[in-house]
Order: C-alpha cells, then structure tokens, then sequence
C-alpha cells in the first residue's frame, strides 16, 4: 500500500497542464482537464492523479492525514511569477498622479523621478525594512494564488545596495511559504553618478559586483535593461557574455519602448527569456520564435503606462514561440501583485485564448524561471503546489472580472491559504 498525507478530491475541474514543457503553438490550447478529478501528495511530492476511485485502490491516508473536498472548485497549478521587482521602498504614486495630468513615464524619468526615485528610497531603506516589504508583497502574492516568484535587485544601483537587495530576497525566501529565484539586475539603469561614465559603471559590474553576486550565490540570473539611453545592444551583450562565463543565466528586458533588437541578442545568447517586447520587430519576431528563449509579456505595463502599443503575442504564438507571463511587480510600470489579474489582461489585450493565458503563467512561466522541472504543471514527483478556485469551470478565471477567485492555496503539500486567509499551521 502506498501513502499520501494530502488529498484534494471532488474538483469540479483539475487541470494538469501537463505535456511537453515549454509548450509552443498548439499546445498551449491544452490545460489537461480531469473533471472530477483527484490529486493527493506526501511529503510535499505528487504521488497520484486522476480519480478518487483509483485512488482509494492503491493509497491510504497517513494518520495525520488530510483531506481536502475541491467540490464546485477550479484546482490549476500554483502561478509562477517570473519577472517581478519585488525589493523596493517607497511608493510612486505621485508619479502616477502626474502621468494622469499628461506626462510620460519617459518625460518623468528625463526630470530625474522614475525608476530614479525608487533608486533614492531603496538605498535609504535598511536590510530589514526591504526583508518586511517583501514579505508583505509576498503575501499578497500568495492571497492571490502565486507559489513561485522570480525576484529582481536593480534599484540600488552600487555594490553595496545591490547586494542589500538581493540578501533581502534571500532572507524572505527562508521565511515565506513562496519560494523566490533571485536575479542581479544592476544594470536596470545607469546609476546617477555615472550618468556621464556609463562605461566606468559597466566595468565595475563586470569586475567587481557580478563576480561578488556569484560567489556569494545571491542570485542564478542576471538581467539587463536594453532600451534607448539606458544599455546598448552591444553594451547589453558584453555585460551578458561576463555573466555567462561566471555561469548566470540570462534575462533581458528587451524591446520595451524602441525596437534595439534586444530581442535578437537574447535570442543569440540563449538568454532563458526576453520580456516586455512591446516594439518588437519583425526579425525579433521570427529570431524569439526560433528559439528557446520565452517571449515573457508583461500586459500590466502598456496596461499601467496607458499605451497602445502591445507585444505581439499572437505573432509570436502562430510562429511557434515560447510565450510566458509575468507581473512585472514594481512601483513605477506595473503596481500588481496578481498572476490572475495579469491572465485576464493577456486574453482582454494580447488576444491571448484562455488556456494559452493558463499555460503561459503556469508551466511556461515555470520554465522561464528556470524551474519548470520541479513546478508549473501537476505531475506525479513535482511539488504540490496548486490553487483551489471559487470558479465552476476554468473559463471563470477570465470570463469573472475583478474579483479575486483564489480560496485555498497549497505549496509544497501545505495548506498555506484556507479559506482566503493565511493558515496559521503550516510548518515551514
Ligand atoms: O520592467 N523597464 C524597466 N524597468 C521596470 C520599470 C521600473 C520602474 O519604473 O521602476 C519594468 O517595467
Ligand atoms: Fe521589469
């Protein structure tokens, strides 16, 4: 007889979002649904899914053993969030408020605010205080059914703060039930006392600051902003090429506001993914699609920044390439903890299909977060880590708008939200 300390039974809908992962093209139609479906655990791992009835043959529950009735439930994947700028201080809400009057991000950024001001705040802030937002972020995010997160540094800008950044993602991965992979993004802008010595900052990062990250392991990726008066392409690549000798690997925001051909380059560098895209061009289209590099949309952004423009994930899609879904989480472009939320943003504005939106922001967003062998979608030996939706089928999760459908979330085979709230009981 086999054993199992977790069982959900009775779902309404399960969905698996098994296959073959990155899933491209077609693929990203299929969700796995097992109706009435049953899904147990031990010890965190997945022994069994399908139905309860086939369960009941081979498994018993452990003595403290529990069972969970998914009944008119949903039951997906927990989301994976790969490309938030979880650790910063301070608010941008003034900022926000200017944008309304008619300014630019870009405009504002010019005046020295943007992600300059989130530079200022999260310098001042202490280790602790960051280790406490991110914490509070990260129940938010878990509230609303997000169990893996990709988290950046880029708003310290210096050897110092950087790496104040980056151990604060360390410290709040050991004490929330969210698991975080870290990323070094010093090169998120130019630091404002190199404004006029950009390659002296390059330099530093390259000799100094990259390889302390590495020894120091705080952080498996590196990350570079490629945009017009930001980084260069090729600035971008000598950065990417010393980070891949130390052994990081790679992701760049790529082809944001201007079409640089970020794109290409992530693409030629087997970077993991190339996010934003919003101006991606032609040939960026066709080198992504190529590739095993995910197109990773962020829909909150054109969304947040109220612009037209719009990554061209249909394009993309028809093409065969690996698409993703993030929240891009950060003050100044996308002020949103919520996968859901960014789901429903990638069918209403990308022309996204349900199940590619589910896909994209659970087993493809696993694999460009570089785990997708442990999480993402439900097999039998990866975690358990699922969310149990107050939605009769999984066409609610984008059809029922602002709400948060999320009710009881599972990481690692515990409960950790019960009934909307965090449970108090699990072990971490
Ligand atoms: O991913 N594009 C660059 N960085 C962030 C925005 C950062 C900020 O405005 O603070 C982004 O959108
Ligand atoms: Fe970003």
């Amino acid at each position: 007889m086999k054993y199992a300390d977790l069982v959900v039974l009775n779902c309404n809908q399960l969905l698996t979002c098994q296959g073959t992962i990155p899933k491209r093209s077609k693929a990203l139609k299929d969700v796995g649904i097992i109706k009435n479906g049953c899904i147990a655990s031990l010890k965190g791992a997945i022994v069994f899914i399908g139905h309860y009835k086939n369960f009941q043959k081979e498994f018993s529950l452990t003595n403290e053993g529990e069972i969970i009735d998914a009944k008119g439930l949903t039951v997906l994947p927990g989301f994976v969030d790969p490309h938030t700028h979880l650790p910063f201080a301070g608010g941008r809400e003034e900022e926000f408020s200017l944008r309304l009057q008619g300014y630019s991000y870009q405009q504002l950024a010019e005046k020295g605010m943007g992600i300059q001001t989130s530079v200022k705040a999260t310098r001042r802030a202490s280790r602790e205080e960051l280790v406490f937002l991110c914490l509070s972020r990260l129940d938010s995010m878990l509230l609303h059914g997000t169990t893996t997160v990709e988290a950046k540094s880029g708003y310290g800008l210096n050897r110092k703060d950087e790496i104040k950044q980056l151990e604060a993602i360390r410290e709040a991965n050991i004490q929330h039930p969210i698991d975080i992979i870290p990323t070094f993004m010093g090169a998120h802008e130019v630091p404002p006392e190199y404004r006029s010595n950009k390659d002296a900052y390059i330099d530093l990062l390259i000799d100094s600051i990259l390889p302390e990250v590495r020894n120091k392991k705080l952080a498996v990726f590196f990350d570079v902003f490629c945009e017009e008066g930001v980084y260069s392409v090729p600035e971008t690549r000598r950065m990417v090429r010393a980070a891949k000798d130390l052994g990081f690997q790679i992701k760049i925001h790529a082809d944001e506001f201007s079409a640089l051909g970020g794109a290409q380059m992530a693409a030629e560098e087997g970077a993991i993914s190339a996010d934003h895209l919003m101006a991606l061009s032609e040939e960026g289209i066709q080198a992504l699609s190529q590739s095993n590099t995910a197109a990773t949309f962020l829909p909150a952004v054109p969304f947040f920044l109220m612009q037209e423009k719009k990554a061209p994930a249909r394009a993309l899609i028809n093409k065969g390439a690996i698409v993703a879904l993030a929240t891009d989480f950060n003050p100044g472009s996308s002020m949103t903890e919520s996968m859901h939320f960014i789901m429903q943003l990638a069918v209403y504005t990308l022309g996204m299909g349900i199940e590619e939106s589910i896909n994209a922001a659970t087993a493809n967003a696993a694999y460009a977060a570089g785990i997708d062998k442990e999480v993402g979608s439900l097999e039998i030996g990866k975690k358990m880590d699922l969310i149990l939706c107050d939605s009769p089928n999984y066409l609610y999760l984008v059809y029922h708008l602002g709400i948060n459908p999320v009710k009881h979330v599972i990481k690692n085979g515990q409960i950790v939200i019960r009934d909307r709230q965090p449970a108090l009981d699990f072990n971490q």
